[in-house]
């Protein structure tokens, strides 16, 4: 029998995954775990646990004692605010990875999932249409640790055994929770203030393209990677994962479609070094061929979801 721990579950990406999980597996296989002391109403369908990532021993026990089948371990801090907290990033983001790797070389979890993301390349990656294979030279904390986690996955594989598979998320677009400290952000917060009915100030300038996905799609792509039979993952690193891609000048266009009034205006600030030095487009070629990898979610799509769903109520 699957038993499922999410750990960070609260994020943007982990509200999502434990209910897309719970209605594959059932509610009370799936539990969603978080710092977080109240467990979010939107996930108040199955179990949830309070666990600190860092808390080894906690983790440890829970896991053992729960007979945990499979981990998705989410919790971590993004690259503007590991920017500005560097050594606690570099904590949270390692050392929750170390304590999940070790209970499956010891036998404890079958199966491991852990978030990368387009963050592993810097500026002397190749950045339109950005092979699975290239120069990864990141230059932020964040990209760093990906990168050192993606080095370390890769090596409990191949020394171990360890089932642990990944993705390299491109910015991720959602309207159910609010995403948090990432440079990608914007393209989030401005379908709140689209709505709001008040002009956009940007983050980055109007020109920096960057990857993105709509949530479905990466949700998607997490389980149909998780689900995959183990013969057909071939990368133990991370998987490039390719949906679209934009800047802000065309994501605001096609707002305009939809709220001819809506205006947009640039104010960069540090995010903008960070975008600059990451990928614009992603070959995504290996998650294609490897397990069946296919996008379904255009920007036109995108867009008028986000705008149909998103409730201008929940920020300033
Ligand atoms: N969305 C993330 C960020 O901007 C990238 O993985 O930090």
């Amino acid at each position: 029998m699957e038993k499922i721990l999410i750990i960070g579950s609260s994020g943007q990406i982990g509200t999502e995954l434990v209910l897309s999980l719970r209605k594959l597996k059932g509610n009370d296989q799936v539990i969603a775990a978080d710092i977080k002391p109240e467990c979010p109403d939107a996930l108040k369908n199955g179990p949830y646990v309070v666990l600190n990532a860092l808390d080894r021993e906690k983790v440890r026990r829970f896991i053992i004692d729960e007979q945990i089948t499979q981990v998705y371990l989410l919790a971590a801090l993004l690259s503007a605010t590991a920017e500005k907290n560097p050594h606690f990033a570099w904590e949270l983001n390692m050392e929750g990875l170390f304590t999940i790797l070790e209970l499956a070389k010891e036998g404890h979890i079958q199966k491991i999932f852990w978030p990368s993301s387009i963050a592993v390349f810097g500026p002397t990656t190749p950045r339109v249409n950005t092979p699975q294979y290239t120069v990864m030279e990141p230059s932020t904390v964040y990209g760093i640790s990906k990168q050192a986690g993606e080095r370390w996955c890769e090596y409990y594989f191949n020394k171990f055994g360890v089932d642990v598979r990944s993705i390299r998320y491109p910015g991720l677009i959602s309207y159910t929770s609010l995403p948090g400290g990432g440079t990608t952000d914007y393209a989030v917060d401005i379908f709140y203030q689209a709505k709001k009915g008040r002009k956009f100030s940007c983050f980055l300038s109007e020109n920096s393209g960057l990857p993105m996905m709509y949530m479905e799609d990466a949700i998607r792509a997490t389980i149909e990677l998780m689900e995959a039979p183990k013969e057909q993952i071939k990368v133990r690193s991370s998987y490039n994962l390719s949906g679209i891609s934009f800047t802000p000048a065309e994501l605001a266009a096609e707002i305009k479609k939809h709220l001819p009034q809506f205006e947009i205006e640039y104010a960069p600030d540090f995010r903008q070094a960070i975008a600059d030095s990451w990928p614009q487009s992603i070959n995504d070629d290996a998650a294609r061929m490897d397990w069946g990898w296919k996008e379904k979610y255009p920007l036109s799509k995108m867009v008028e979801i986000m705008l149909e769903h998103v409730n201008p109520d929940w920020v300033q």
